[in-house]
């Protein structure tokens, strides 16, 4: 952490967490609480809430919590330190640049590496226009680019020397060092520095705020591989850009369409639809996601229709809907890709298909439709399986009732047993769901965070220690005296632990939303919800002993295996009787801890 505690703490207490919020969300008051549609996923009924006195957030739906911090820094995809300076911002405060030496550093690489990819985007735009560059410019001609498009898009062209663009860039002055950590040389087995592309058309990869972060380039004849991209470097990471973006988002339509390849978003904005992006030759990760959800209200997907295309739309869509987005599936007729079609068939051609794209639900339906013949009573059942899987997973039920009964007329289903099959799965599902309750008496958790490090059986009990330690400070002689910070068996709440005891013993208090301020989001999110599986808890002090005897009955537990091991190992006699006794006193203390419990 670069910033002193206090000045973090300061930054979140000038943050009321409702007044931020609200600009977001749209928070209506319930008794001590707030509440709202949850940003974070999709959902119709409000099941994001915060609650004033506490200063954090909560959503029973999907888990997330945490302070003013953690909130900003999911809905803003920013950083702690990003976030830190956007609430500092916010309120007034004036940060100081940040003190650490390594992050000062990493700043000034981040800076120096933008620079010299500008650069070099520089030496490709000329190299292009140049004598040499001829036959690129005409490929990208008989491809259907104008000028102007070269230009917007900043194209270029590295020349098929070996080491033309590093040798420049020496000659200005760049260092080796730079030169590689840009990706733009790379290093020969004897030490010399030469071009990564070479003998290619240039795609410069622009970040949202315009500066050049990486790029890629294109054979212009027919070898292999056909394309080659910048490495990750400090300022480039391809599963969380979108090429095309930094236009996109200026668009008009509050739209987004994703494709496939680089030259199908730069094919599209030059037919005036301004709202494509690509993601960088990997398949949809789920940070692009959630960019895409932050700049667009409704994402059209529109993959390649050839099979892996498909798949790849598939999978696309399960994380997209995963990040809450509205998504609809534009088909391109007979396996072509959106450039492809536009040249073949005109940007008013395509814009009929973004119109006609269709629904989520109906394209998941399709999909199994084509797997199934429908002239055998088998194949048809199956098809009415999973109508009512793909029905009873959506969860709007307005849009679930009008789907149906289309479905059930377009397959030649009866309303009735298709809806019956519908309520079912939806019923199971509840009832499956039903541990996702408060329960007040209950200090279990659904399903374990991953972060929990060395063993999940202590992190959950710790965690639930530690917070209620946050709730009610005066707990903490008694806690310290049978659990000290030593005794955390889990990485991660030991290092919470440590920041909180220090506090509590300078008899400073603690809140949960300020230890919150040094976790990263997933941990705030799970310290949350166990407070609020814990809200309604009425005898803290009886809550406190149960957990550490629980603790204790793990640990002591632990020992008992181990000494069996020891005395299946020991050979001498009277040591084994020896051991044989500890345990014996050790299972009487376990089974009278386990009746106090
Ligand atoms: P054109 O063939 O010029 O129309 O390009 P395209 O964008 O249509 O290419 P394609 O549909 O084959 O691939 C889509 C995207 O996947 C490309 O834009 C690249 O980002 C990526 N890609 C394709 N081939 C390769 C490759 O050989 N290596 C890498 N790293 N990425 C590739
Ligand atoms: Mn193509």
């Amino acid at each position: 952490m670069f910033y002193p505690e206090e000045l973090i703490e300061e930054v979140r207490i000038r943050n009321d967490i409702i007044e931020v919020v609200s600009s977001y969300v749209k928070l209506e008051r319930k008794g001590r609480r707030y509440f709202g549609l949850c940003p974070f996923h999709n959902e119709k009924s409000p099941s994001f809430c915060i609650e004033p006195a506490k200063q954090f957030f909560y959503c029973f739906g999907c888990n997330k919590g945490g302070s003013v911090i953690q909130f900003i820094m999911g809905i803003e995809h920013l950083d702690f330190l990003e976030a830190l300076k956007f609430l500092a911002e916010r309120a007034g405060i004036d940060l100081p640049e940040p003190e650490d030496a390594g992050e000062k550093e990493k700043s000034r690489m981040r800076a120096q590496i933008l620079e010299v990819n500008k650069e070099a985007a520089r030496f490709f735009f000329s190299t292009l226009a140049g004598k040499n560059g001829a036959r690129a410019q005409g490929y990208l001609i008989k491809r259907g680019l104008t000028e102007k498009t070269i230009r917007q898009f900043g194209l270029g062209l590295a020349p098929g020397g070996w080491n033309d663009l590093t040798k420049a860039l020496l000659n200005k002055g760049a260092e080796k060092n730079l030169l590689l950590s840009s990706g733009l040389s790379i290093e020969t087995k004897n030490g010399e520095l030469v071009d990564r592309f070479r003998d290619r058309i240039i795609f410069p990869i622009f970040n949202i705020r315009g500066n050049i972060i990486g790029f890629g380039g294109r054979v212009i004849d027919g070898s292999q591989p056909k394309y080659m991209n910048s490495p990750d470097t400090p300022v480039y990471n391809k599963s969380r850009e979108l090429y095309g973006l930094n236009y996109a988002r200026q668009s008009k339509s509050r739209k987004l369409l994703i494709v496939e390849g680089y030259m199908d978003v730069i094919s599209l904005h030059q037919a005036g639809i301004d709202y494509a992006v690509a993601s960088l030759g990997t398949a949809l990760t789920q940070s692009q996601a959630w960019i895409l959800k932050k700049y667009a209200e409704e994402v059209i997907i529109a993959y390649d229709s050839d099979s892996a295309g498909q798949a790849a739309t598939m999978r696309g869509l399960d994380i997209l809907e995963k990040a809450g987005c509205n998504i609809r599936v534009l088909i391109i007729p007979d396996g072509k890709d959106p450039d492809d079609y536009i040249r073949n068939n005109g940007p008013e051609k395509f814009k009929n298909l973004v119109d006609r794209a269709i629904s989520l639900l109906d394209y998941k339906i399709r999909a199994e439709k084509n797997m199934y013949s429908l002239d055998t009573v088998d194949d048809r059942l199956k098809l009415l399986n999973s109508i009512a899987d793909i029905l009873a997973a959506h969860d709007n039920s307005i849009e679930r009732e009008l789907y149906t009964k289309n479905y059930a007329e377009q397959y030649g289903i009866s309303l009735e047993s298709l809806n019956s099959e519908v309520q079912k799965r939806r019923n199971r599902k509840q009832s499956g769901n039903r541990t996702y309750s408060l329960n007040k008496n209950t200090t279990q958790t659904r399903g374990l965070p991953e972060f929990l490090s060395v063993d999940s059986r202590y992190g959950e009990l710790e965690y639930m220690l530690l917070v209620m330690l946050c709730n009610d400070n005066r707990l903490f002689s008694k806690v310290s005296k049978e659990y000290n910070t030593g005794a955390y068996m889990d990485e991660g709440a030991r290092k919470i632990a440590e920041k909180l005891y220090n506090r509590l013993e300078q008899n400073k208090n603690c809140v949960l939303a300020e230890l919150l301020n040094v976790l990263d989001p997933k941990e705030a999110s799970y310290m949350v919800r166990i407070t609020e599986i814990n809200s309604g808890l009425e005898d803290t002090d009886k809550a406190v002993q149960q957990i550490l005897n629980k603790l204790e009955i793990l640990k002591l537990e632990d020992l008992q295996k181990q000494t069996i091991e020891r005395i299946k190992n020991e050979e001498d006699g009277i040591k084994r009787q020896e051991l044989g006794l500890e345990f014996s006193k050790r299972a009487e203390r376990i089974a009278e801890l386990k009746r106090l419990t």
